[in-house]
């Protein structure tokens, strides 16, 4: 779908991409929009304002690689690069990463880096980050665990559905090291969460919890979803390309076929505009916001994963439902100009139940919207994942 909205869209969003250059520098904006516009990160616990602390600065980066990998200019080049020693002192620091979601703050800040342009610095500071994910596995259940303090009684032995794309990077480890630990671990984390974290109607658990002691899978739940028994948008999203991601790297079937089983349950109560509401509970009518960034997600899963896939109707269907949810983000959920938004995509939900970042930009959403971009206008894009 090389059609002229998605082309103009991507030059509509380089020119976004260019201002934000100059607001940002080498800080980083807050995770979401307030007002449709982003502020640099707030000063708070110790942290400096426009600091490189929690899980979404590096989408800011990733952006300016995606902008660096569409035009070939050296000033997104430079911009991006800028942001490695940021990630470098991090890791060394080893500040504010007790969280799983170590892999996409690497992943996007160093082992891009290392793979366009093979920046040693970027490369040890990933090897260290992936040192630092595996401190986080349990042997005992054989997952990692998502959030906090490893000694943290309320969060010991639970992990979520976004894990999933916290795995590549330890694939990546596996390739440069040579050794098979982080390989094994990530296959095994996401045998876990498939065998536990789907339901049978092809339904996602937000977080699941495991027994420490036992090894025994305990309940399913939700953090950011309407319900624990309800389908977080986002959630099922990052299991499309989650299981996409690590079907890449280990061939198992059983997550090709959790991926799809997964995309079929998120197209299936998508409403009439492609675009979910924050939860897959609700549907045309309600009242409630649509999450942006779920559909920007699992348009990028979806267009993966038709690549694994032999020619036929569910193959087509895929395409076809990228395509349409694409089409739908780039015509109704894009600012008409910057004046209105410093955000290249419009109207994510970041938490619901704690009223956090609701209806307005986010940097994930952001990031994926301009990655299905780059992934449609250049279908030889190597994949960051
Ligand atoms: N990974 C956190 C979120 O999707 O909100």
């Amino acid at each position: 779908m090389i059609s002229v909205n998605v082309s103009t869209a991507s030059q509509n969003a380089l020119e976004t991409i260019r201002q934000n250059l100059v607001t940002f520098a080498d800080h980083y904006p807050n995770d979401t929009t307030t007002s449709n516009v982003y502020a640099l990160r707030r000063a708070q616990n110790g942290f400096g304002e426009g600091a490189n602390y929690g899980w979404t600065t590096s989408f800011w980066p990733g952006v300016l690689w995606l902008a660096y990998d569409l035009t070939g200019e050296d000033t997104y080049l430079c911009a991006a690069q800028e942001h490695i020693q940021s990630f470098i002192q991090r890791i060394e620091g080893k500040i504010d990463l007790d969280t799983h979601d170590i892999g996409f703050l690497y992943t996007l800040s160093c082992v891009v880096p290392w793979r366009i342009t093979a920046n040693i610095q970027a490369k040890h500071a990933a090897l260290k980050a992936a040192e630092q994910l595996m401190t986080r596995y349990i042997d005992k259940i054989g997952v990692f665990q998502a959030w906090g303090k490893l000694d943290n009684p309320e969060l010991r032995g639970n992990t979520i559905i976004d894990s999933l794309m916290n795995m590549p990077m330890l694939y990546w480890a596996s390739e440069i090291t040579g050794e098979s630990r982080f390989a094994q671990a990530a296959h095994r984390h996401t045998t876990r969460v498939a065998e536990n974290i789907i339901r049978p109607n092809n339904t996602t658990y937000h977080s699941f919890y495991w027994d420490v002691e036992t090894g025994v899978p305990l309940r399913g739940s939700t953090v950011q979803g309407f319900a624990d028994d309800s389908c977080w948008a986002r959630g099922q999203a990052w299991a499309i390309y989650g299981f996409t991601l690590n079907y890449r790297y280990t061939s198992d079937e059983s997550f090709l076929d959790a991926a799809q089983r997964c995309a079929d349950y998120f197209l299936d109560h998508l409403p009439a505009d492609h675009v979910p509401y924050w939860d897959l509970v609700f549907t045309d009518g309600s009242a409630e916001e649509r999450d942006s960034s779920a559909a920007a997600i699992a348009v990028c899963g979806l267009i993966e994963l038709v690549h694994y896939l032999s020619e036929g109707d569910r193959q087509r269907r895929y395409q076809t439902a990228a395509e349409a949810i694409l089409s739908s983000l780039v015509a109704n959920y894009t600012p008409r100009n910057l004046s209105e938004s410093n955000a290249l995509l419009l109207h994510s939900v970041y938490d619901k139940p704690k009223a956090i970042g609701v209806d307005e930009g986010s940097l994930w959403g952001d990031y994926y919207y301009m990655e299905a971009l780059t992934r449609t206008l250049k279908p030889d894009w190597k994949v960051y994942w």
